[in-house]
């Protein structure tokens, strides 16, 4: 027995993750479909060993489908996704397109799978810097409760896509070719301007919001309300990218609001936390970082420290693979959560 799953964005950064992860997990699939633009249709991509021709995401492509997993960008979402639910699929979008609408659980198993009870068809999975972050501040707040969180990120290219993997790439070729660089897509595809990738930091990963923050910092700032099921919480976020091609990392400030909190407390916490990997022995020089969190599916924190003058502030340090956690796996985790709790219908 097994589900009819569609891949849409097959092609992509993520998509093709989505693919390795549903063959790693052994997902129950009888038949897959995987989706891309007109230019991609035809081509053929293996799975679980075997050929498959990539079709065009058209709507009728979504007939018979159980499960649709959406990567290919926001306005697809918005154009494909009702369509999908319309033939009976249900959706797990990883665009933006829904996270904020009221209508939409948005899902971090570790966090509030419950949430996606109420789902109408779509569910929606979370930015991939809100994901690690929360799944961190969920085994924090359920013990001590959470009074402020402030997050700096040191963020990969890929969450741009492909296109700015490989821009990164060649820049970084040019620079050490001595040659001039051509930034033509980061920070933002499609913005105004344009600045090298390779040897520099970014401070802006999406388009600039009326009130100085970028899109991926409200983000982070709203969804993380959102998840934690905490319209209050104050949140504060800077994000900014580096010339790396793999996982999220972040500096979390966080201050919680019961007494007796300690960084050994944490640390306990962290070790027993689903999905978090407690990486943090400053004798030996152990914490996590990007390159050693790539390709796996955990959260991983480490340089746990209580904050030398706020008495209730503790600092993280909080790395995961974007294109795993961050994207592909959580967004097959709620398609298992949704299979193994009966919730598809
Ligand atoms: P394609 O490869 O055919 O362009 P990334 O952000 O990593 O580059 O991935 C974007 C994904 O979204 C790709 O799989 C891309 O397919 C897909 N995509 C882009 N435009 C469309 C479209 N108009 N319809 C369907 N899929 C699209």
């Amino acid at each position: 027995q097994g589900y009819h799953v569609a891949v849409v964005g097959a092609t992509g950064a993520v998509g093709q993750k989505m693919i390795e992860t549903l063959e790693d997990r052994n997902f129950p699939i009888s038949t897959i479909s995987l989706l891309a633009s007109k230019r991609s249709a035809g081509k053929k991509v293996l799975f679980n060993g075997e050929e498959v021709e990539i079709k065009e995401a058209l709507p009728e492509a979504f007939e018979g489908v159980d499960i649709a997993l959406f990567s290919a960008g926001g306005s697809i979402s918005k154009k494909l996704a009702p369509e999908a639910v319309k033939r009976g699929a249900v959706v797990v979008d990883n665009t933006s397109a829904y996270r904020m609408d009221a209508e939409v659980p948005l899902v971090v198993p570790e966090v509030n799978k419950e949430d996606i009870k109420k789902h109408k068809g779509i569910i929606a999975n979370p930015n991939c810097s809100t994901i690690q972050m929360v799944a961190a501040l969920e085994p924090v707040r359920e013990a001590f409760g959470l009074k402020r969180v402030i997050v700096s990120t040191y963020q990969a290219v890929s969450g741009a896509g492909t296109v700015a993997a490989r821009e990164l790439k060649d820049q970084s070729q040019a620079f050490l070719n001595g040659e001039e660089l051509k930034p033509e897509i980061l920070p933002v595809k499609g913005d105004e301007k344009h600045y090298p990738i390779a040897f520099n930091a970014l401070p802006q990963i999406d388009v600039f919001q009326e009130n100085g923050y970028t899109f991926e910092e409200m983000k982070m700032i709203n969804e993380t309300k959102k998840i934690l099921h905490l319209d209050k919480l104050p949140v504060a976020a800077t994000c900014v990218r580096l010339p790396f091609f793999t996982s999220h990392a972040e500096s979390v400030y966080l201050e919680v609001e019961k007494d007796g909190a300690s960084v050994a407390k944490l640390k306990e916490l962290f070790e027993a936390a689903p999905g978090v990997v407690l990486e943090d022995d400053p004798e030996n020089q152990s914490y996590p970082t990007p390159l050693s969190a790539e390709g796996k599916r955990d959260v991983f924190v480490g340089r746990i420290r209580r904050d030398l003058d706020q008495e209730n502030g503790f600092h993280l340090w909080v790395v995961s693979d974007n294109l795993l956690k961050g994207a592909a796996w959580n967004s097959v985790q709620i398609a298992e959560t949704i299979i193994e709790n009966n919730w598809l219908k």
